[in-house]
């Protein structure tokens, strides 16, 4: 193990382990042939300290696969939080199904199939939390999507803040990128937030909506 390594293993051991439920959520993935694309457990337990500090009742996620950010989020908020989350394909929502039900918050979790862009669109206003995890290229409408749709004081956290290293090169012009790149901008330029990258795994952008 490279001292990288080492130190992220000396904290996920003590402050982000990951139970059986979880691991088994990663299998199903391998097995059912699911991308095995997940948040790490230090990401997580990062989401799950902001959610606390904020309070957090109330939230949404953009990007649901199976179920896996669904289920740290969802055990975040407690028996009495409520975790909405957006998923586009059928077969994923069946996985996250039942992740949600292993996990036995099934009942804290109202999982929408559908379009991220349209089902925004119907939301009503009221979430303490936003959770962007889903295809890059739209994410300068999800943005403004979470933005209608935050309290104040409200956080937005926004998944791979890096885009594998490529925010940062120039000559790197794909609709991802300058996806990713189109959202950070916001993040740090928009007067209703105070915002922050947390260098975790591929970057998580946190801001706070500070006014409407
Ligand atoms: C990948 C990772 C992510 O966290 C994501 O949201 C999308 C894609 C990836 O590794 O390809
Ligand atoms: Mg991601």
């Amino acid at each position: 193990m490279s001292p990288d390594e080492r130190l992220l293993a000396y904290v996920r051991e003590l402050f982000a382990r990951e139970d059986d439920v979880l691991a088994t959520i990663r299998a199903r993935h391998a097995a059912d042939g699911l991308p095995e694309i997940f948040i790490s457990p230090e990401e997580a337990q990062i989401i799950t300290v902001l959610l606390t500090a904020a309070g957090a009742r109330r939230v949404l996620e953009v990007g649901t696969l199976g179920g896996y950010s669904g289920v740290w989020i969802a055990r975040a908020l407690g028996p009495g939080g409520r975790l909405v989350t957006i998923e586009r394909d059928a077969a994923r929502a069946e996985v996250a199904r039942e992740s949600f039900r292993a996990a036995g918050v099934a009942d804290r979790v109202e999982l929408v199939v559908g379009e991220a862009s349209q089902v925004l669109a119907k939301l009503e206003p009221g979430f303490d939390a936003v959770f962007l995890d889903a295809d890059k290229e739209p994410l300068v409408g999800y943005f403004q999507e979470a933005m209608r749709l935050l309290e104040v004081g409200g956080l937005l956290l926004v998944d791979n803040a890096f885009i594998h290293g490529r925010v940062a090169d120039p000559a790197d012009r794909e609709p991802d990128v300058e996806g990713v790149r189109a959202l950070n901008r916001l993040a740090a330029t928009d007067e209703r937030l105070v915002s922050a990258v947390v260098p975790v795994r591929d970057g998580l952008t946190v801001g706070v909506k500070v006014r409407d």
